[in-house]
């Protein structure tokens, strides 16, 4: 049998992998009400039935019925083995697979830290409105224009002065006081420990999945640094997140329009007038990994750039890193504003209107392109045409096929009044993965009270907690997926906060992993509305208490006399018969 990846690290690496991402790099993903869609790589069909669902970190095709994790993807369309699909998943989120001896996983373990983050956030909301120096922190953001509710719906909040507020609220204990420092909210100096954020507003940082993971701290007023923000943590990476992307995702199931600009404020000013689809970038330049998490989002991408020099240069680099991702699926456009102008300082200059009327007229890529690259170029010399022809050329070799490859193409043949070489033929499909010509209908189990039950509890663990509730008869039934329902429970009681994901995963190298993965099909449970899961569970639960009540009084009934019945044995009669006659479920 391969080595054992301990479960804890499979645990960890499903909480920092984002199987959106993962698939969308392989197979392009759009956009569909909360989930992602996409033609299914396991089988041929014309329209999208495959679906990738980032709140349950699963895919699942309703087509032919594959479904699986991130994990689980890699094995099936790469064709990788177990292990394997483990490193690949591990490099790209940073973590190193521990050898076959070593139990605990390399990084910490992250999930406290996102329990941490998102206390301190309240924590700092509250201050916001009730410490003494707060008024402070409100007339400085009611002097920016903000209001209230727009204040409220990011969550800012306020870091009072001191060196130790949040240390006291959640850093009692030495494990505490150790993870803060891990979500970086607090430092560690030659012994001593002190608030990260002190006497500053506070942006909390969700990821797209709306956790928070950082925080970026304001000055009240003038002074360096104007903004202190979480260093690199085991979740906080800025070449990595956008600033803003959960509150777009909120307010839109499926984006037309995202816009790409530079600071937090510029974030929630254009909000608050309206323009409730802008991502900010944290500080950093426009990276592969952003554009790998807003393209698939919505079908036009609009990147917002000072209209100086630097803002020039900034808009070229973003340009650049587009290059290699530009399919033309979406539409990429650069908008160049007013020297000294930020979207923020803008929109209340001149009012929503004419900020849409600039977002209309912004840049297409290739436009900025070839305006860009045609800079010192007399374009009505033969010899400056071709100067030009040569300074592209590179450009549309790192295109990939497609749309805007074609399109560019065709206007600088034109512009340079010479056809060009035809493109390389598009790629084969990829080898790897296996495509059934058409969908078999998807096998599925019939519909027991335990398998339900188990189907229920794989897919929406967060459910477990119910079951403890509720008798415990059915423990004593002598059917085959009984202790397999039992050990899930368990796992789930010993780690309350394991997703759909992580828990199937850490079935893979057992018994039972075949069973529960059947039992993983979002297709089973298609047919219960979300509001209803905890009512089939109970029932589910209920039903088997029945069955298990049944099967002891009918072992009781064929005991030749009831003379030799331990007091025990009579109390479950009685309770038997009690349950069957009033029917305890409906
Ligand atoms: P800006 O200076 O444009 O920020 O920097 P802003 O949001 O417009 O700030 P205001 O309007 O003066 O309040 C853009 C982004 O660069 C990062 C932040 O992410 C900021 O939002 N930055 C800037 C820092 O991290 N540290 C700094 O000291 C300044
Ligand atoms: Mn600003």
């Amino acid at each position: 049998m391969a080595s054992r990846i301990p479960a804890q690290f499979i645990d960890e690496l499903i909480a920092r992998t984002d199987i959106v991402e993962v698939i969308n790099r392989r197979v392009p993903l759009r956009k569909a009400g909360k989930d992602f869609q996409a033609c299914c790589p396991f089988h041929d069909e014309k329209s999208p039935s495959f679906t990738v669902s980032p709140d349950k970190q699963f895919y699942h095709c309703f087509g032919c019925g594959a479904h699986g994790t991130a994990i689980g993807f890699l094995m099936e369309f790469e064709r990788q083995e177990f292990r394997d699909a483990v490193e690949e998943l591990a490099r790209a989120a940073g973590l190193t697979v521990p050898k076959e001896d070593e139990a605990t996983p390399k990084g910490p373990d992250t999930r406290p830290l996102y329990a941490l983050l998102e206390a301190a956030a309240q924590l700092y909301q509250r201050e916001l409105r009730q410490h003494p120096q707060a008024v402070r922190a409100i007339d400085y953001l009611k002097g920016r224009g903000l209001s209230g509710q727009i204040a409220a719906s990011f969550g800012l909040g306020y870091a009072p002065p001191g060196w130790d507020f949040l240390i006291g609220q959640l850093g009692r204990t030495e494990q505490d006081l150790r993870h803060l420092i891990q979500a970086g909210l607090v430092v560690e100096q030659d012994g001593k420990h002190y608030d990260r954020f002190r006497d500053r507003i506070l942006f909390p940082i969700r990821d797209r999945r709306g956790r928070v993971i950082g925080f970026g701290g304001r000055l009240l007023g003038d002074g360096k640094p104007k903004y202190l923000n979480s260093p690199e943590t085991p979740l906080f990476h800025k070449g990595r997140e956008l600033y803003g992307l959960h509150q777009v995702l909120k307010a839109h199931r499926a984006p037309k329009r995202l816009l790409v600009v530079e600071g937090y404020m510029d974030v929630i000013s254009l909000a608050q007038f309206g323009i409730d689809y802008a991502v900010a970038t944290l500080g950093t330049a426009t990276t592969p990994d952003h554009l790998r998490l807003l393209l698939p989002q919505a079908p036009e991408l609009i990147f917002c750039f000072d209209g100086d020099q630097a803002g020039r240069n900034a808009a070229w680099k973003a340009l650049e890193t587009c290059l290699p991702l530009a399919t033309g699926q979406q539409e990429i456009r650069f908008l160049f504003l007013p020297e000294g102008e930020d979207p923020d300082t803008l929109i209340r200059q001149e009012g929503v209107i004419a900020f849409e009327e600039r977002l209309r007229q912004a840049k297409t890529l290739s436009d900025f392109l070839l305006e860009h690259l045609a800079i010192g170029i007399d374009l009505h010399s033969m010899d400056g045409r071709a100067r030009l022809g040569s300074r592209v050329a590179p450009h549309l070799e790192r295109l990939p096929a497609g749309l805007l490859r074609d399109l560019l193409r065709d206007r600088l043949s034109k512009l340079v009044g010479v056809a060009l070489p035809n493109p390389p033929p598009a790629p084969a499909r990829r080898p790897g993965a296996y495509r059934r010509p058409s969908a078999p209908p998807p096998h599925r189990p019939a519909a027991t009270p335990l398998r339900l039950a188990i189907a229920i509890l794989v897919q929406y663990p967060e459910l477990a907690a119910l079951v403890r509730d509720l008798d415990e008869d059915w423990r004593q039934l002598n059917s085959p997926g009984i202790p397999l329902l039992t050990e899930l429970l368990g796992t789930l009681a010993s780690h309350p906060g394991l997703g759909s994901a992580a828990l199937l995963e850490r079935w893979r190298e057992m018994e039972g992993f075949a069973v529960l993965r059947r039992l993983a099909d979002p297709g089973l449970l298609a047919h219960v509305p979300a509001e209803g899961l905890a009512h089939e569970l109970a029932g589910a639960i209920q039903r088997l208490n029945q069955e298990a009540l049944a099967a002891r009084s009918s072992t009781l009934f064929n005991r030749a006399s009831t003379a030799d019945w331990t007091e025990e044995e009579k109390d479950a009669l009685r309770q038997a018969i009690q349950t069957s006659r009033t029917g305890s479920t409906s």
